[in-house]
């Protein structure tokens, strides 16, 4: 069965990583939807890509980890994306856990580079115990030492290995790691069939990022991934 997953939420209909994108996404009946956690400065977990909050708002001149929840929640960011979405501020994790059903893959990807938010693994484990969410979640990270805690202190969680660059024979890596990874998450540029093949060998899915058009999925498919992570509802609604 191929699983796909809605990246950041339904990006093209909603401001990303927000409460609009993740109810746009559940209305196409999406089976696995994405996200990206990061600490505010007060070590509350809120939901956002970026370290910076200058995209979503342009007089928002700070970090995320320089604002407090409080602070953070007082920015617009939404009308970026439309005046459709003045209201819309960035959720805390837990605000999605509530939106987004159990029956739902929720892939949380822990943002720990550039900046390295000390503690946010047991942050966001506590988070997933005090919500019970810990089944049907998926944790990833293009941190591997972040992966490490998760492992050690939620074996039963699957773990995602994201890898930003090109890597030889990236199924032996993740052997070597010593982490039980689950699955291998590449950028689409550096996947073809013998990156599947090497992957599936190990016993690793493969989830390319970020596959938007019909073509490339296409492609992707025919190689044999187990999923992609994608902006396209008319992709990531396909199972
Ligand atoms: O998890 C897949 C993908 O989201 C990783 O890259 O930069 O979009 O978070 P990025
Ligand atoms: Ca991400």
């Amino acid at each position: 069965m191929v699983l796909n997953f809605a990246h950041r939420g339904s990006v093209t209909e909603a401001p990303e990583n927000t409460v609009s994108a993740m109810e746009k996404a559940l209305e196409h009946g999406v089976q696995a939807i994405e996200l990206d956690v990061q600490l505010t400065k007060d070590h509350e977990l809120i939901v956002i890509h970026d370290h910076h909050l200058r995209r979503f708002n342009k007089r928002a001149k700070r970090l995320v980890n320089q604002y407090t929840l409080a602070e953070i929640r007082r920015i617009d960011v939404g009308s970026y994306f439309s005046r459709a979405f003045t209201k819309e501020r960035l959720a805390t994790l837990t605000e999605l856990l509530n939106v987004i059903p159990e029956d739902i893959l929720i892939n949380i990807e822990i943002k720990n580079a550039p900046i390295i938010y000390e503690g946010i693994e047991k942050i966001l484990l506590d988070t997933l115990q005090a919500e019970r969410r810990m089944n049907n979640v998926m944790i990833s990270s293009f941190d591997h030492v972040s992966l490490q805690y998760v492992q050690k202190e939620a074996p039963t969680i699957p773990l995602g290995l994201l890898f930003e660059h090109r890597i030889i024979r990236p199924w032996e890596y993740a052997k070597s790691s010593g982490l039980d990874v689950c699955s291998i998450h590449p950028k689409k540029t550096h996947v073809d069939k013998q990156f599947v093949e090497g992957c599936h060998q190990d016993g690793y899915k493969v989830f390319p990022f970020t596959v938007n058009d019909i073509e490339t999925y296409e492609q992707f498919i025919q190689w044999g991934v187990d999923g992609v992570f994608s902006n396209n509802p008319a992709i990531f609604s396909q199972t």
